[in-house]
């Protein structure tokens, strides 16, 4: 009993300080809807297509993804890309590399290679940003929270997608009160989860990249489908662990009833 009554003092303790361990930003994220939310939901292979032309042209400049390959543009589940279109698009990329003398030099980038940094190191990254270090964006959509809460998060998600949304939508005008503290080379953003002040500039704009299906392009179409490509890179393989998890559930309903039929059978005499 006393051993009880200790676990159940530990657990409310974690839950009670889960919350304090990571920052909160001022603002939590816009509810904004993703064709791969719930138990079904896929991704759309055009809106991954137009979120990598949205990083291409613009995040690129300053964020890497150093866990997707080139070649993972090609995989089932994800954007769709050819393999041919896969080897065009690793081109326009310079990767660092080393000389058969051991000398650092950048080359054309190939579908093996990983999507690198602008920048020649960290250092080289921060000096360019006002002295932040812009974060890898493989997996951010996994490593930042919408909003908080256990139970919401465990109904809703962890909301990461729609973090990354609102804060490329959620540039504002400071409020007045706030406005003597703007720290040079920052900008004004509710959303960022670090405080209100963020070292990047606002990235998007109305009509910024243009998509080759035509699809709209204001501020809030790009950052929406730049934010479902990066829930791909963060999980590549979602459609294929909701397809396998449907799957054993259709499994586990057969077998469900085969044991029912089976225990009929054996305890008829009985009954
Ligand atoms: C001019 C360089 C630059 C460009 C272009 C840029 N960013 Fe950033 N980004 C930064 C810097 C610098 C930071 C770190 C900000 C800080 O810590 O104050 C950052 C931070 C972030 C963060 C993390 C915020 C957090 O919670 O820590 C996300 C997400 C992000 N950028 C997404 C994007 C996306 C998506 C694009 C393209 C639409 C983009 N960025 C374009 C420089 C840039």
């Amino acid at each position: 009993m006393k051993k009880l009554a200790s676990i159940l003092v530990a657990a409310s303790a974690l839950v009670a300080f889960s919350g304090l361990a990571h920052a909160e930003a001022e603002k939590s994220a816009k509810p904004v809807g993703f064709s791969f939310e719930g138990p079904f939901g896929t991704f759309d292979k055009g809106q991954l297509q137009r979120g990598y032309k949205v990083y291409k042209e613009v995040c690129a400049a300053c964020h890497s993804m150093k866990f997707v390959a080139f070649r993972n543009l090609a995989d089932k589940g994800g954007p769709g890309f050819t393999e041919a279109q896969v080897k065009a698009l690793a081109a326009t990329f310079k990767v660092h590399d080393l000389n058969d003398k051991g000398e650092a030099v950048d080359r054309v980038g190939l579908p093996s290679d990983y999507f690198p940094s602008p920048f020649a190191n960290d250092d080289a990254a921060k000096a360019a940003n006002g002295g932040a270090l812009p974060p890898d964006l493989s997996l951010i959509t996994k490593s930042r929270e919408g909003w908080h809460g256990t139970f919401n998060q465990l109904v809703n998600g962890i909301g990461g997608p729609q973090y990354v949304y609102s804060l490329l939508t959620g540039f504002e005008k400071e409020p007045e009160d706030v406005a003597k503290d703007k720290p040079d080379g920052k900008y004004y953003n509710p959303y960022f989860q670090n405080g209100i002040w963020i070292a990047m500039p606002p990235p998007l704009s109305d009509g910024q990249v243009t998509f080759d299906d035509g699809a709209p392009n204001k501020l809030e179409d790009e950052a929406k489908d730049v934010a479902a490509f990066l829930a791909w890179t963060a999980e590549p393989k979602m459609e294929e662990r909701k397809q396998v998890g449907f799957e054993v559930l259709i499994y586990l309903a057969i077998l469900a009833g085969l044991l029912y039929g089976v225990k009929r059978k054996i305890w008829a005499a009985i009954h």
